[in-house]
């Protein structure tokens, strides 16, 4: 079941086309990644979604409703953390988060205190005192204590700690096996790998590769680490192999998925002697598609 859907969403900033036809869709109970380098479009795109933009050209739907004329209905049943978290500096965190949950109608029985206490969050303190990362977690709390059926996430643990990540993390996996659903835009590729189902990799206002993990994985390749017997001095030739390096008498080298079965059959006339595998990455793939492109492994 779909519960949110844009079909050719496009936003022109003057003369800035920020996104030029981007089509996304998420499921119901599934987790999806948005990912793309600076200025790709991953905010607008989900400003637009919370009605907060309007779009220029397109169509987005959640839950079947139009997202800029139906956006104070979807806003009761959407928890929202902002890239930039602003707040009122003179109410405390507490308040803060009172204010947030109960303007989303409805809160999950007792996660306020149990959020608060995971994510070791001091809510007596005014608003204007917090660092990025309690101001983070101060969306954060109220979100996941927030009964909402979709999450909207944009960038939500650029200023957490690794212990902070974690906890997020659990947090995602709880609303997800509750059978709610999660748009997460993120720059942290392992975050992404440990908790999205679904991914779509945006750049320059377009979205460029769509799917499962497992799907992307398909186009990606595997790393060897082998040590044969006999030297393989044909090896750079191979069809699907990339990237030999070789020393003493170990190779090191890249291998299309696709054609990891005839590899392996040809390294093994050498004699193996040893062979180490490491799996494709989400890190390889988003890599390769900046390859060229001067985007310079800006992530
Ligand atoms: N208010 C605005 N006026 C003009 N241009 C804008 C405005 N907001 C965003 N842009 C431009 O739109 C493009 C997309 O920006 P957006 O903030 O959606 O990127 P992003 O993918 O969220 O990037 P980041 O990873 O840095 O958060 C960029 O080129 C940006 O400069
Ligand atoms: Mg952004």
């Amino acid at each position: 079941m779909t519960v949110l859907r844009t079909s050719n969403l496009t936003k022109h900033y003057g003369k800035v086309k920020a996104l030029n036809g981007v089509d996304i869709e998420v499921r119901k109970g599934e987790v999806f990644g948005f990912i793309g380098p600076n200025g790709a479009g991953k905010s607008t795109t989900l400003r637009i979604l919370l009605g907060i933009l309007k779009a220029t050209k397109g169509d987005a739907q959640i839950f079947g409703k139009d997202v800029w004329h139906d956006a104070v209905e979807l806003h009761k049943r959407i928890a929202y953390v902002p890239g930039d978290v602003n707040l009122w500096p003179n109410l405390t965190g507490g308040e803060v988060i009172d204010l947030f949950v109960k303007m989303r109608g409805g809160s999950r029985t007792k996660k306020r205190e149990e959020l608060i206490h995971k994510f070791q969050f001091d809510p007596s303190k005014k608003c204007r005192s917090y660092s990025k990362g309690n101001r983070q977690k101060v969306a954060l709390i109220a979100a996941f204590s927030s009964d909402a059926d979709l999450y909207i996430l944009d960038e939500p643990t650029s200023g957490l700690d690794p212990l902070m990540e974690r906890v997020f993390q659990e947090c995602v996996m709880e609303v997800k096996q509750e059978g709610k659903s999660v748009l997460l835009s993120s720059h942290i590729l392992s975050e992404v790998e440990r908790l999205c189902d679904r991914v779509a990799i945006i750049r320059e206002g377009k979205i460029i590769e769509t799917g499962s993990l497992a799907e992307m994985r398909h186009l990606t390749r595997t790393t060897l680490n082998v040590e044969t017997k006999e030297p393989m001095p044909d090896l750079t030739g191979h069809d699907g192999v990339h990237n030999v390096e070789e020393k003493e008498g170990a190779y090191v080298f890249q291998v299309d998925s696709e054609k990891l079965d005839e590899v392996i059959a040809y390294i093994s006339s050498f004699g193996v002697v040893k062979i180490e595998s490491a799996p494709p990455t989400l890190e390889d793939l988003f890599m390769r598609h900046y390859e060229g492109t001067g985007a310079g492994g800006v992530v």
